[in-house]
């Protein structure tokens, strides 16, 4: 890891080098008068400004504090029918920063999940910081979006989720108004913002610390084939609303 990581800031530092040299020349050449060492830290600059700051993220701590707390807990551990968790180490590897800031803007209608729009962009990002700041796993996301969409047969999903899912999730998926400790995954606010590779890897591999256990391999819950978590995806995507 530590290797690892001085590879990467080598490889960074060289890679700043060879393209901090054409900014110095070109500053040259014009006769404007940016001495080479500043242009070379203005680039080293502008490539960490991709890391959010520390002040961003107590920013984010602070709205969270005053606006999510309540529910979410203190530091976002999520209470069993209440609120789920927000720094679950699958959660954050596996969730979008699109599917957080959208899911925090627009809230999820018909559950306790309130939109917060009115924190604007600014807001909503500082707060995924925080977030982000508890991830202990490399963010996935992307990939995880990537996969191929769920086809199978809607009712033997039904089957299969009256069986094992309804009793934490409710009927239909209806969540937390069910009187379980599962989050409403059959309702739109849920379903048109998680990709079916979101859905599918959260099944197969579940929430560690949360209720939510993994449904695939010798430690699943239930040892559901692949075709069976696609035949309970499209029966969701059936049922939305
Ligand atoms: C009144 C209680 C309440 C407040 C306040 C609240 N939430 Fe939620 N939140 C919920 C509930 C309940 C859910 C699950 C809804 C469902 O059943 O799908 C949720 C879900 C979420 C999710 C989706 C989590 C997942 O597992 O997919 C995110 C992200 C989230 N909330 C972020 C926030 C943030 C950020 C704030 C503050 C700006 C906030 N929430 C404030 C109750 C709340
Ligand atoms: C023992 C209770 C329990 C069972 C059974 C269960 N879940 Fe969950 N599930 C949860 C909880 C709890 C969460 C949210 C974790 C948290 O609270 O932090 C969750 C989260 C999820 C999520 C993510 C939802 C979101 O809001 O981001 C999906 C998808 C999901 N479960 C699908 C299923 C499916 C499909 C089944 C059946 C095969 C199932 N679950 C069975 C308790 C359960």
């Amino acid at each position: 890891m530590s290797l690892k990581r001085t590879v990467s800031a080598v490889t960074g530092f060289v890679l700043l080098m060879i393209m901090g040299f054409p900014v110095h020349q070109e500053a040259e050449q014009n006769n404007s008068n940016p001495a080479p060492a500043l242009s070379f830290f203005s680039l080293l600059n502008s490539a960490q400004a991709k890391q959010p700051s520390k002040k961003l993220i107590a920013e984010g701590k602070r709205l969270y504090n005053q606006n999510c707390v309540f529910c979410h807990q203190e530091d976002a551990i999520g209470k069993p029918g209440v609120a789920p968790s927000l720094i679950n180490k699958e959660f954050l590897s596996t969730a979008s920063d699109k599917f957080l800031k959208s899911t925090i803007r627009d809230g999820r209608s018909g559950t306790g999940m309130a939109p917060f729009a009115h924190l604007g962009k600014s807001g909503i990002d500082a707060i995924v910081a925080f977030l982000r700041s508890h991830s202990q796993l490399p963010n996935i996301s992307a990939k995880v979006d990537a996969q191929p969409e769920a086809h199978g047969d809607p009712r033997l999903g039904e089957r299969w989720f009256d069986q094992i899912c309804a009793t934490c999730h409710g009927p239909k998926g209806n969540g937390y108004e069910a009187g379980g400790t599962g989050t409403a995954i059959g309702k739109a606010g849920f379903l048109d913002k998680a990709s079916d590779g979101f859905i599918r890897t959260t099944i197969k591999q579940g929430r560690s610390n949360t209720r939510m256990l993994g449904f695939q391999g010798p430690a699943g819950l239930a040892n559901l084939s692949d075709q069976e978590i696609d035949d309970i995806i499209t029966y969701l995507r059936s049922i939305k609303h």
